[in-house]
């Protein structure tokens, strides 16, 4: 997938000395460095099991909660801001997760460069920044290539979820996953604990938009 722009941008934020301390020491336990070659997941986790990928894990709360529900899955989370990845490190060291791990990067290059075509059991997209603006509307990340992308990562009936609080944007996500020949919709939505960034959202009166897709097995 060629792509010049980013979905996000860097911003330097407040990282407490708390999650820098994370991201010194709990990196090397819990990180994995982003890497030009495919992830070999039973070398990571030290077991065969499916494995999800979740883009864009903020803080990690829910990331954490998800994985400490579902022991028998392996979670790889990707995120580019400093403090979420701090905070989600504290996190998977607190309840001793084994079954989480942490990349800090982009994940549109994480998707193409360590996941192996077919492998993924899942991809968990929840609250990506809207972009509103429309001069910003490019920075989106579901946009066609990118749901080629998705499609072919996942296994034969993974699934995609996403989800979001901005209704013209669920909109344009329906549209593209809908459009994507690897994807079908499927009929019902997973359940999933509520986000940080949902919770905002849902004081400002906005309604949450689940989706739901999963990769065509034929
Ligand atoms: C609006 S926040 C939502 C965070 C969290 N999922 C939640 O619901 O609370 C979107 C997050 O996606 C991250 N992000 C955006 N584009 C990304 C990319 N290409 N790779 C990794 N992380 C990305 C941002 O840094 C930000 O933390």
């Amino acid at each position: 997938m060629k792509r010049e722009i980013k979905s996000y941008v860097l911003r330097q934020g407040r990282t407490t000395p708390s999650q820098q301390r994370a991201l010194d020491e709990l990196f090397p336990r819990f990180g994995i460095p982003f890497s030009k070659s495919f992830l070999n997941t039973k070398d990571t986790f030290a077991r065969t099991a499916p494995t999800v990928l979740e883009i864009g894990s903020g803080m990690g709360e829910t990331t954490a909660q998800i994985a400490q529900q579902n022991p028998s899955i392996d979670f790889i989370a990707v995120e580019v801001h400093g403090p979420g990845v701090g905070g989600l490190l504290k996190k998977i060291d607190a309840l001793e997760l084994k079954n989480l791990r942490v990349v800090r990067h982009d994940a549109v290059e994480v998707l193409e460069k360590m996941i192996g075509d077919g492998t993924l059991a899942g991809l968990h997209l929840f609250f990506p920044d809207p972009w509103p603006k429309k001069r910003h509307h490019k920075r989106r990340l579901v946009q066609p290539p990118f749901a080629a992308l998705a499609g072919r990562k996942l296994a034969p009936g993974g699934y995609f979820h996403a989800a979001t609080d901005w209704s013209e944007y669920a909109e344009q996500m329906d549209a593209v996953l809908s459009a994507e020949p690897l994807l079908e919709k499927a009929d019902q939505v997973k359940n999933r604990p509520v986000t940080k960034f949902e919770r905002r959202g849902i004081g400002l009166g906005h309604p949450v938009r689940d989706l739901l897709f999963l990769r065509r097995k034929e």
